[in-house]
């Protein structure tokens, strides 16, 4: 008997939200679960897509077009979905994943301005009908995350970015929460990071739960 389609979880945020952290408590407690995890990163997840991240994130290209930028990381997820993830959800494996498409209605369609109907196609075109089953949303204002992420390295090509074009990409992820919440479960990540955890627990174990009742 072929085993049962694994699940499919996305971790999203802003800069500075704390996502590597998080993401590794979410991978324990998949495993402790007893759940066999793939887990991975977009842009990127292959060869190719490491390639094509390096050219979105690094400074060589500065002032590539929008239109460029989205259809590159759509080119890095049309391999990343043929390679990683549809093999794994296939095999009965969870896939999570550090980013998704929801990431590109915020920073391509809230920070750059390009009309949504466009990722939408692409969306429809690369995916499917493949969404996430859950999608965590780690939300903190604008402010505090790039306080917290300017701790850290070099800023890449988006991290370069102003205030106002993270209050756009914010305020996109905010919207698909809102549309979507069987979906997408918003976390407030300006909590300490045990209270974070705590609510991404009880995200995870209503979420286990509700999949177990099913199975
Ligand atoms: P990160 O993995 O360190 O967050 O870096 C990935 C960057 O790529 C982040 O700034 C958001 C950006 N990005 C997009 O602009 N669109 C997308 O669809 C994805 C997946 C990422």
């Amino acid at each position: 008997m072929s085993p049962s389609r694994g699940k499919f979880i996305t971790v999203e945020g802003g800069e500075g939200a704390g996502k590597s952290s998080n993401l590794a408590f979410m991978r324990d407690l998949l495993e402790q679960s007893g759940r066999q995890v793939v887990f991975t990163r977009e842009p990127g997840g292959t060869a190719l897509g490491e390639d094509i991240r390096e050219l979105l994130l690094g400074h060589k290209h500065t002032g590539m077009a929008g239109d460029t930028e989205l259809l590159l990381i759509f080119a890095a997820r049309a391999e990343h979905l043929a390679r990683i993830i549809l093999p794994a959800l296939n095999d009965g494996k969870w896939v999570l994943c550090d980013r998704f498409t929801d990431a590109s209605y915020a920073y391509q369609g809230g920070g750059r301005g390009i009309d949504m109907g466009r990722i939408q196609a692409l969306e429809s075109w690369v995916q499917q009908g493949l969404r996430p089953d859950l999608t965590l949303l780690l939300d903190l204002p604008v402010e505090t995350g790039l306080e917290r992420a300017g701790q850290r390295s070099e800023p890449d090509r988006f991290e370069s970015e102003q205030q106002a074009f993270f209050e756009r990409v914010r305020q996109v992820y905010i919207d698909i929460a809102e549309r979507e919440p069987e979906r997408v479960s918003m976390v407030d990540a300006s909590r300490p990071l045990p209270e974070v955890q705590q609510q991404i627990r009880g995200v995870m174990e209503r979420f286990l739960d509700r999949v177990q009742n099913h199975e």
